[in-house]
């Protein structure tokens, strides 16, 4: 069997006619289970505490009165947070936020102390110094953050920051007797509230590090140099008691053209019938037509076949019965047929299913030595039936084809026995049309996930025109982590 080559100048493949509505509606969106939100939580601490030890608290020093010895000048410097550990997290989101807390954390610190006085006897003044650890147990912290839609772009700000420690046990190395009791006196207050600030300044720090990031995240995912899928965020965040939802515009455009609109807004809880995978993301049929839309404009729909299976099919004798006026005219000559698909194919989600009809004109051309001359052109109608699955972070599918009607649009050979063409219609569309379809969509399309981000074990459902893909997903820190959270295209 000869190979097929089909030389094609591009499909975006599955398949709706532009209706247009209004700006700004969410095509694509997903929602961040409790069980995702755990899981989001886990890395944020994970990167938190890195960030949170070494750190370098500056300096406190204070004179106090010591019974017998009298006024002491004590420092205690080079305070540094060595190690971090967080017993218990929690991540709660409600309608105003997102709260992450952390209980039974402690720390420990290493620091440096060091102490001088005179003596009543004269001007000699006595110095001491030495190391000291301090450790923190049960403490607490909390971070309630906001999110909002900025034009466009998600914007993280903080909404409170506290920190509070319970105990504290400091040990000190070497040193006069006295020491102890009044470096605890007088210091651990300060101790506590130097720490606590210092730790306050490092989360801030850290959520406008993250809002930085998100908020510069593309408002465009180029696919290719034809389509750009619209990632821009619509609308503030969804948050409810139990999870947090993004709507994103989520349609194809192509960035020199007037963007297409199409149907319904998406209203943004997506529900997915397993309460425990992390993400849900819904994508309207719009996002599909888009596609097809878009690349049906650009005229890209389109190709020519010059290689078949029934490779007699490309020459006028393996027509002599079927259009005998056909091989009359052009005796043994080659011949090409050429699909264009005549308008953009339609997608339907419907519950269970995805229907797709395509629309295509096919053009048989004689090339009787350099000349390509058009004979007849058919109109094919095919009807399916698609599947789709997610495969890594693509969404691919296959299309099943039902049925398909045909009619003689035009032909210079006079009239065409449609009967007679009709099972040799439907062979080139199993083999040649079909698979060309199915190795495309077969690739899919990726889905706008952040960078790192896999899905796994995802499971897809049809419900009211829109796929949702309801899913869990694993986090491996991108090869340059200067560019996590960028969208994995
Ligand atoms: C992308 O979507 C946003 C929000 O719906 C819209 O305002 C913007 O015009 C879209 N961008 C393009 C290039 O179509
Ligand atoms: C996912 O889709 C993109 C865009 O169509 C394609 O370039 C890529 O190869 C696909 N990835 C996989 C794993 O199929």
């Amino acid at each position: 069997m000869p190979p097929i080559t089909i030389y094609l100048i591009l499909i975006f493949s599955l398949f709706i006619p532009p209706h247009p509505t209004t700006a700004d509606q969410s095509f694509i969106s997903s929602l961040i289970t409790q069980t995702g939100l755990d899981f989001v939580k886990n890395l944020l601490i994970s990167k938190a505490i890195p960030t949170l030890t070494a750190t370098r608290i500056s300096a406190i020093e204070k004179t106090v009165r010591i019974p017998v010895i009298g006024k002491v000048h004590i420092v205690l410097s080079d305070i540094t947070i060595n190690r971090v550990n967080v017993g218990l997290s929690k991540i709660k989101p409600d309608v105003t936020g997102v709260t992450i807390s952390g209980s039974d954390v402690t720390c420990d610190l290493s620091m440096k102390w060091h102490y001088a006085y005179g003596t009543w006897l004269g001007p000699i003044s006595i110095s001491d110094s030495g190391t000291a650890r301090v450790k923190v147990i049960g403490m607490e912290t909390g971070t309630k953050l906001g999110l909002h839609n900025e034009e466009g772009s998600l914007k993280l700000y903080v909404i409170n920051c506290n920190c509070h420690m319970r105990d504290m046990s400091i040990d000190l190395n070497g040193g006069a007797s006295w020491l102890y009791q009044g470096v605890v006196d007088a210091f651990e207050e300060s101790i506590r509230s130097e720490v606590s600030k210092e730790i306050i300044k490092k989360l801030k720090a850290g959520v406008i590090k993250l809002g930085s990031v998100v908020e510069s995240l593309p408002k465009l995912i180029e696919v290719d140099d034809i389509a750009s899928l619209n990632v821009t965020f619509v609308d503030d965040p969804f948050l409810s008691d139990t999870s947090l939802g993004f709507g994103i515009n989520g349609l194809f455009v192509e960035s020199k053209k007037d963007n297409f609109l199409f149907g319904e807004m998406l209203p943004p809880p997506v529900s997915c019938s397993d309460p425990s995978k992390m993400v849900g993301i819904a994508l309207d049929e719009a996002v599909f037509n888009s596609a097809f839309g878009l690349y049906y404009n650009a005229m890209f729909m389109r190709w020519v076949v010059d290689k078949v299976p029934e490779q007699n099919l490309l020459n006028t004798a393996g027509w002599r019965f079927i259009v005998p006026q056909l091989y009359k005219k052009y005796p043994n000559d080659d011949m090409n047929l050429e699909i264009t698909l005549s308008s953009p194919p339609i997608m339907r989600v419907s519950n269970q299913n995805i229907d797709a009809t395509v629309y295509a004109d096919l053009v048989i051309d004689v090339l009787p030595g350099v000349d390509t001359i058009p004979v007849a052109c058919i109109s094919l109608v095919m009807t399916g039936v698609g599947t789709v699955q997610v495969t890594r972070n693509n969404l691919t599918g296959h299309l099943n084809l039902d049925d398909f009607t045909m009619s003689l649009k035009w032909s210079k050979i006079g009239n065409l026995h449609m009967f007679l063409i009709q099972p040799v219609m439907w062979t080139l569309i199993e083999t040649v049309f079909l698979p060309y379809i199915n190795a495309r969509l077969e690739v899919g399309f990726l889905l706008p996930i952040f960078r790192g981000i896999t899905l796994q074990n995802a499971e897809i459902l049809f419900r009211d025109s829109r796929i949702t893909i309801c899913s869990d997903f694993s986090y491996k820190e991108p090869f340059d982590p200067s560019r996590t959270l960028v969208y994995s295209s």
